[in-house]
């Protein structure tokens, strides 16, 4: 008899094996060795043994892969010692899980009762409970993607049910030899306005910040992919965040690890390994509170951690020595009787939600009228940053956990301030303070911000120096490389990217042909140059283009992917750069809002970077000879990239100088000894870069810069303001609240150095990389060239034409042919 039963459970085995069966049954249960399979072969069920452990545990894991990984085990906290156990389902329709002796060691927690319950193992990995007649197979009574453990998979929603009460979350594994219940938990706080957080046992350790509408405030890298869609849903009944795979075929996990890291990882079938892609915490600056109160974490700095502007540390001495866990105070305490201000933080990672309250439908100013109206209310920002923002944020209490995300990404908070330090900071007031004759302010403050200034000097000059330093490898290395070769691109494939080139998908256009943006086939988006076909001019252009650029490699230079010629088509095909050209925004008044000082510096920065690789580090000297603002490109970080390399010329390696009969360039930005004598050399390029620093400064452009006192242009203004010790009065409005004076100043003199009449006496542009980066003194500028409104070329602009730039801009760019 008992030879007879085991033939019958082997049979049944092996008949469960190969027909990879899904379901469990009142009739069928299964015991250890054997396994239930989903249907289309994704994941199996069945008993395992983690590590090096002895113990039995039920499980689903991969069935595809090489690798053993369990997404899900069932009895966690309770192990078989044995291999005795049975899965089985039981009236009223609960899954247990019953050891040698009989003895229920797990069972599911199923909350009502069906006739004829089974247990299904889906194909996206889920474990069901449902009735077997029930017409809505997705009617479940109980299912394991509700109970997760340490891993999200796709589909699962991390969040709370506001109605049950259910919250879904993940627990790490205790090691990798005992799935029981670890330290770490990562889940939603509901507290507040919801975020995400990690907790190490009860410390918080990690916070996503809170939703803004695109993704979550502190997580940057969250975009749109080709890998995987991610939603995001908050309401009265719940908050939840979920995700699907793109491609269903790609195996993609994300796991809670044993040491507190949400690590997202993909299998590939070609190393037949898993392929880490990212992981959370990220870096120092993503530990929770690691700056304390008010400090705010930029990890590109050196130490990470600084205080808010106009906040101080509230314990200096520790501070000083790295312990930043006390945080910072304001510099003026408030005042809520006498009335408070805001000042604006840019590019942050909003602070700890967890004492907020918030509105969904607020505007952002009524936001500010509630938050100051109410003396515990310490910060205001919008909830929701799509299409202008809408909603409201208010925080009541000390701002902790705050990152710096300068470098991109982040949003505004508004921080309530002393209306002394939120009023009126414009460039002469906040100069007064810094000169620091504010004799009506007592001796200590002015002590205390001295020291405070010396610091931030100090740590500012660390920081560039190490940035200086790490750039210049990576562009030798870079410029090692430099022997590629062009990828040609099919013509069709371009057609299909570009829509036919649809009118839609235009970006500009100009005596060349049109420049179309382009979606290729893997989701990559593109530039297109297209040469119109009557355009022999433009042919020697184009090569002129292609031979330049191709040879280039350079975070500053706009990056040519490729070129196409096929029939009568000539094309070059570009990155697609979002953000259109700087001219889009420093000339535009509500768009210069969106670069700040440190924005505007760091493209500046960039410029230079990108100019000086061209004339020095690239192996062909470069000259632009059309450099401005127009052609420099922006990115999703507004990191600058020069383009347009169109009127290039490249030199052998000793010349320095040359003349042509051919003056191309664009007024404003022409040189005088290039526009009237065609002699161009790299200092042709400084003298445009410094006049595009000058428009960066003041948001207005050289040629049509209109000022009641005088007919200077932005040159010859910049100078006249310069010689009059009034220098900051050229700086944009906009800059007001964020600009660092002694930045500011240093930018306009080197501008001033690079913009002089005599182009030996303007510096080459590695003197102009080391100047901005440096705190040294500078040499006096001697008069600058061009500096009066009328131009000796103004008068014969017939010959010129529009240039198509990447990016559709007004500036015209010229061609002269003089006699010689
Ligand atoms: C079954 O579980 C019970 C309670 O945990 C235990 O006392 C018993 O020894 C177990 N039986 C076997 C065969 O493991
Ligand atoms: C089972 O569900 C009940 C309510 O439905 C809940 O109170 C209980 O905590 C749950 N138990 C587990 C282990 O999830
Ligand atoms: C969020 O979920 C609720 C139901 O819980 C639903 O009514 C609402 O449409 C969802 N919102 C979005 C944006 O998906
Ligand atoms: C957890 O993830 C982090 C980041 O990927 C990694 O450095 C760490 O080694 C992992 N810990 C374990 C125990 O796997
Ligand atoms: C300020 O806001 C807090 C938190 O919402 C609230 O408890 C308090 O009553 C408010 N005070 C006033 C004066 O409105």
């Amino acid at each position: 008899m008992k030879a007879f039963t085991l033939f019958i459970s082997s049979l049944i085995s092996i008949f469960i094996i190969s027909n990879a069966i899904d379901t469990i049954t009142k009739t069928q249960s299964i015991s250890d060795g054997q396994t239930i399979v989903s249907s289309g072969g994704n994941f199996e069920l069945g008993f395992f043994s983690p590590g090096k452990s002895k113990n039995r545990y039920v499980a689903i894991w991969y069935k595809k892969i090489s690798i053993m990984t369990p997404i899900w085990v069932a009895n966690r906290e309770i192990p078989l010692t044995d291999t005795s156990g049975v899965l089985k389902v039981v009236n009223p329709g609960i899954l247990t899980l019953v050891n040698g002796t009989g003895e229920v060691i797990w069972s599911s927690n199923t909350s009502s009762s069906a006739h004829d319950p089974i247990a299904q193992l889906l194909e996206s990995g889920n474990l069901v409970v449902r009735n077997s007649n029930d017409g809505n197979p997705e009617k479940f009574l109980w299912q394991s993607f509700d109970y997760p453990a340490d891993t999200f998979l796709p589909g699962m929603k991390l969040g709370k049910n506001f109605l049950t009460g259910h919250d879904r979350y993940f627990t790490s594994w205790k090691s990798n030899d005992d799935p029981a219940t670890g330290v770490y938990t990562f889940r939603f706080d509901i507290r507040g306005y919801p975020q995400m957080i990690m907790m190490d046992g009860s410390s918080e350790n990690y916070r996503s910040g809170p939703w803004n509408g695109l993704g979550f405030s502190g997580i940057t890298y969250l975009k749109p992919n080709t890998i995987f869609k991610y939603d995001y849903n908050f309401s009265k009944e719940e908050v939840y965040y979920t995700y699907e795979l793109i491609d269903k075929s790609v195996i993609s996990r994300i796991v809670l690890n044993q040491s507190g890291h949400m690590e997202r990882w993909t299998w590939l079938d070609r190393t037949q390994d898993w392929k880490l892609y990212t992981s959370v915490p990220t870096d120092n600056c993503d530990t929770y509170a690691s700056c304390g109160a008010y400090g705010s974490c930029n990890i590109g700095n050196n130490p990470v951690c600084g205080c808010l502007n106009k906040f101080m540390p509230r314990d200096p001495k520790n501070w000083e020595r790295g312990d930043w866990s006390n945080g910072c105070v304001r510099r003026i305490s408030l005042d809520c009787q006498n009335g408070d201000g805001f000042i604006k933080y840019s590019g942050v990672k909003l602070p700890d939600t967890r004492f907020s309250w918030f509105d969904i439908s607020m505007t952002l100013e009524a936001c500010g009228q509630r938050c100051l109206g109410n003396c515990s209310c310490m910060a205001y920002a919008t909830l929701d940053i799509r299409g202008g923002g809408s909603g409201c944020l208010l925080w009541f209490n000390e701002l902790i956990d705050i990152r710096d995300y300068r470098e991109g990404g982040g949003q505004d908070v508004y921080v309530r301030m002393a209306s002394s330090e939120s009023v009126g900071s414009n460039g002469k007031r906040r100069d007064r303070i810094i000169v620091g004759l504010t004799l009506t302010i007592g001796m200590l403050l002015i002590c205390l911000s001295l020291a405070l200034y010396v610091w931030r000097k100090k740590h500012r000059q660390r920081k560039r120096k190490g940035v200086v330093r790490q750039r210049s490898n990576i562009d030798s290395n870079e410029s090692q490389k430099e022997d590629l070769q062009l990828p040609l691109f099919d013509l069709g494939a371009i057609v299909n990217a570009t829509d036919n080139f649809s009118e839609n998908n235009k970006l500009g256009e100009g005596g060349f042909g049109s420049v179309y943006k382009g979606l290729l086939e893997g989701g990559q988006e593109i530039a297109v140059k297209r040469l119109s076909r009557n355009s022999r001019q433009g042919l020697d252009e184009f090569k002129n283009e292609v031979i330049c650029i191709a040879k280039l490699q350079h975070r500053n230079l706009v990056k040519l992917l490729g070129c196409c010629i096929q029939g009568d088509e000539t094309m070059l095909i570009y990155e697609y750069l979002p953000n259109k050209s700087l001219d889009i925004f420093i000339f535009d008044r509500t768009r210069a809002t969106l670069l700040d000082w440190t924005k505007r510096f760091n493209i500046i920065n960039g410029i230079s970077r990108g100019l000086l690789y061209l004339h020095q580090d690239s192996r062909l000297r470069i000259i632009h000879r059309d450099l401005k603002a127009s052609n420099v490109l922006l990115d999703v970080d507004m990191n600058p990239k020069i383009s347009d390399f169109g009127m290039a010329r490249s030199f052998g390696g000793n010349e320095t100088e040359a003349n042509t009969n051919k003056v191309v360039g664009t007024y404003g930005y022409m040189s005088p000894e290039y526009a009237v004598d065609g002699i161009f050399s790299v200092k042709s390029d400084v003298f445009s870069f410094g006049v595009l620093m000058l428009e960066i400064v003041s948001g207005k452009r050289n040629r049509g810069f209109i000022h009641s006192d005088h007919r200077l242009n932005l040159v010859g203004h910049a100078w006249r303001l310069y010689k009059e010790g009034k220098s900051l009065e050229l700086m944009d409005g906009s800059l007001r609240n964020s600009c660092y004076v002694s930045e500011m100043l240093r930018s306009i003199h080197v501008a001033l150095l690079c913009v002089q009449q005599c182009p030996e006496d303007r510096p080459s542009m590695s003197s102009v990389v080391l100047m901005l980066g440096g705190e040294g003194a500078l040499p006096k500028p001697k008069q600058p060239g061009f500096f009066t409104e009328r131009n000796p070329l103004e008068a014969d602009s017939s010959s010129s034409r529009d240039a198509p730039s990447l990016a559709s801009g007004n500036e015209i760019t010229i061609t002269v042919l003089q006699p010689r």
